[in-house]
């Protein structure tokens, strides 16, 4: 009993500086490189205006629409890996998942909001046959690109990056049934309830029907008293550093939504973060 409450502790704490503390700097660094006075202006509108639809209104999810994520993303793509995939990133266990997930990937893969490459050296070089990253911010691909040429991997793969909506525009693009595997980490909650939505149907459309979606999101927490705190500061949290993402959605009821159905799922951190292991046909 005592120990599991020293989990819990332990996980709030590196929770807090993942998610908040250090998206703190990455508000700063946006607010910094806001060089007119009218986007610093729109940047505290922002934060006002989510402090009292939370507050006051009780209005849930905040979301940056593809626009809004093109431009921020853009911001904080030269510290992004320092900070979401730093030390608080691994006591949180998030290398660990990051990696037995990613290894599930078999043939043509897509990785949508793949961002600077953090998935790229997981990946089992011999079970994939290629590899198309997609992500709506140019900034975060470019670190992907130099990420995959600095650290010499998957050479035998072919990859591709393409700029793209992932709420919208995959199937357009890709057709549908032409992925062996789909992935995400931690881009749904950037896309709010609405957009996760749109892209769950997109990626069970390109995903081949004997195929796998395979996710590793934030969640609400297992733990009732992280749930609520979850629950009171994920709004707020999202606009204030949190790099957009509401830490607090109900991800597996989403994907059930979408008609996919969860071959596995898997709790990590007391339930702060979930993986998914998917199948596009519920039946
Ligand atoms: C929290 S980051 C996750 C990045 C990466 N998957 C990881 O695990 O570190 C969210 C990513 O989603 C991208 N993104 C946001 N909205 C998007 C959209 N509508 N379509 C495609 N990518 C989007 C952002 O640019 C960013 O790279």
């Amino acid at each position: 009993m005592a120990l599991k409450r020293v989990c819990c502790m332990f996980y709030f704490i590196a929770f807090l500086w993942w998610s908040q503390w250090n998206g703190v700097f990455a508000y700063g660094a946006e607010c910094r490189a806001a060089t007119t006075s009218s986007r610093r202006r729109q940047l505290l509108e922002r934060v006002s205006q989510v402090t009292a639809s939370t507050f006051l209104l009780n209005q849930p999810s905040f979301a940056l629409s593809p626009e809004e994520a093109e431009k921020a993303y853009d911001t904080y793509a030269s510290t992004y890996n320092d900070l979401d995939g730093g030390q608080a990133a691994s006591a949180l266990g998030i290398e660990t998942a990051r990696a037995m997930l990613i290894s599930q990937a078999r043939g043509d893969v897509l990785e949508i909001g793949a961002g600077t490459g953090l998935n790229l050296d997981k990946y089992a070089a011999d079970r994939i046959t290629s590899l198309t990253l997609v992500d709506i911010s140019p900034g975060m691909l470019r670190e992907a690109e130099a990420k995959l040429a600095e650290a010499k991997i998957l050479k035998s793969v072919p990859v591709k990056f393409i700029q793209a909506d992932a709420t919208s525009d995959l199937v357009r693009r890709f057709g549908t049934q032409s992925f062996d595997t789909v992935v995400d980490t931690f881009s749904l909650c950037v896309f709010g309830n609405e957009g996760t939505k749109r892209s769950l149907n997109e990626m069970r459309q390109v995903v081949k029907s004997t195929g796998r979606v395979l996710l590793l999101e934030n969640s609400r927490s297992t733990n009732p008293l992280l749930g609520l705190y979850q629950d009171g500061t994920a709004n707020v949290a999202a606009a204030v550093g949190g790099k957009g993402c509401v830490y607090n959605q109900d991800v597996g009821r989403l994907i059930l939504e979408s008609g996919m159905k969860i071959m596995k799922e898997e709790d990590y951190a007391v339930g702060l973060f979930r993986s998914y292991v998917c199948e596009a046909r519920s039946t």
